[in-house]
């Protein structure tokens, strides 16, 4: 892992707040940023914040430019579960963002793969984001990319996962109203983001929150990949935290430090007593004591000595499992 800073909130509102904060210092830096913008629950009460924040004075959007993440296959801009319609709906109509400012995936393109390429163009043409900010799926997901064998790399089509449907059906009358397919941005758009800012909230999300950073880095978890970026602020609030910490945090530490105990025990039995064995028939003079000892006195330690390696081994098992 290259670069990882953890905030810790206590409840959504202030993990919002501490998002926000992100926000106000680019906006403030840089005016003209390009900002990279998630859709779900997640974002909602960070939006709302921006929103008042601009109310305020604090910020300005006026010369923002924002590109989204991904976008429904088959759903027209102003149907309602569209994606764009929630941008609209939860940020853009609120604040002094321009309206041709704002790129969000055609979700009724024919020509596919020339909207996907022109995605990446307006990207490229307008310099790259600055900030992107990315919601968790429950399977890892980033944007819409969900788990597989490889890193979809650049925008593309793609079919949404089960639990990804069943997830997102709450926003819709029934589960069978979901999208089946979807455009986002590849794994690899992401990446080039100069900062990321991930922001995680509910218990729910502990599990897969444990995989994305502490786990291996792997398609099958796409957020994984984020370990290899140089820049990323992960903000959660406690419900999400505690889980990672006390529950399968714990565990896998548990497991590891068991399993090394007994890798140690076993190579102590089956090489260290067995050197012993062979040093003592090669060079008979420097270990007398152990002159012709065979079979099961080959393990020639008493309780006590073994008592003893074991507990010398505890430090050692104890550092590797960390
Ligand atoms: C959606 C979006 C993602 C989002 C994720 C989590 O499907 N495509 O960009 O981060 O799922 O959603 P939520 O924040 O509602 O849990």
């Amino acid at each position: 892992m290259l670069h990882l800073n953890i905030c810790k909130a206590e409840t959504v509102e202030e993990a919002a707040r501490l998002a926000a904060d992100h926000f106000q210092e680019l906006l403030c830096t840089k005016p003209a940023c390009v900002l990279g913008l998630a859709t779900g629950s997640t974002p909602i009460p960070l939006y709302r914040e921006l929103i008042a924040r601009e109310q305020a004075g604090r910020i300005d959007f006026s010369r923002v430019r924002s590109v989204n993440l991904d976008e429904y296959k088959g759903l027209a801009p102003d149907h309602p579960q569209s994606y764009r319609r929630f941008m609209q709906e939860n940020l853009f109509d609120h604040i002094s963002i321009r309206p041709e400012n704002t790129y969000v995936p055609d979700g009724l393109a024919t020509d596919v793969d020339a909207m996907c390429s022109a995605y990446e163009r307006t990207i490229e043409d307008l310099g790259g984001v600055d900030l992107q900010l990315l919601g968790l799926g429950h399977d890892g997901h980033i944007g819409f990319n969900e788990p597989g064998d490889h890193f979809p790399t650049r925008t593309h089509e793609t079919a949404l996962a089960e639990i990804t449907r069943q997830a997102n059906a709450r926003f819709f009358a029934s589960e069978a109203e979901v999208p089946t397919a979807a455009y986002t941005m590849g794994v690899g758009t992401v990446m080039a983001a100069r900062r990321i800012l991930m922001i995680v909230t509910g218990a729910d999300k502990s599990d897969i929150l444990h995989k994305a950073f502490f786990g291996p880095v792997t398609p099958w978890v796409p957020a994984s990949i984020l370990q290899f970026h140089p820049d990323v602020t992960l903000i959660c609030d406690r419900a999400a935290w505690d889980g990672v910490k006390s529950g399968y945090g714990f565990l896998r530490f548990f497991a590891r430090f068991l399993a090394m105990l007994y890798i140690m025990e076993i190579y102590d039995i089956f090489f260290f007593d067995w050197f012993l064995l062979c040093r003592s028939n090669f060079f008979p003079h420097f270990y007398p004591e152990l002159k012709g000892v065979v079979g099961p006195h080959m393990f020639g330690y008493n309780k006590k000595q073994h008592i003893a390696h074991f507990i010398l081994y505890i430090p050692a098992c104890a550092a590797i499992a960390l």
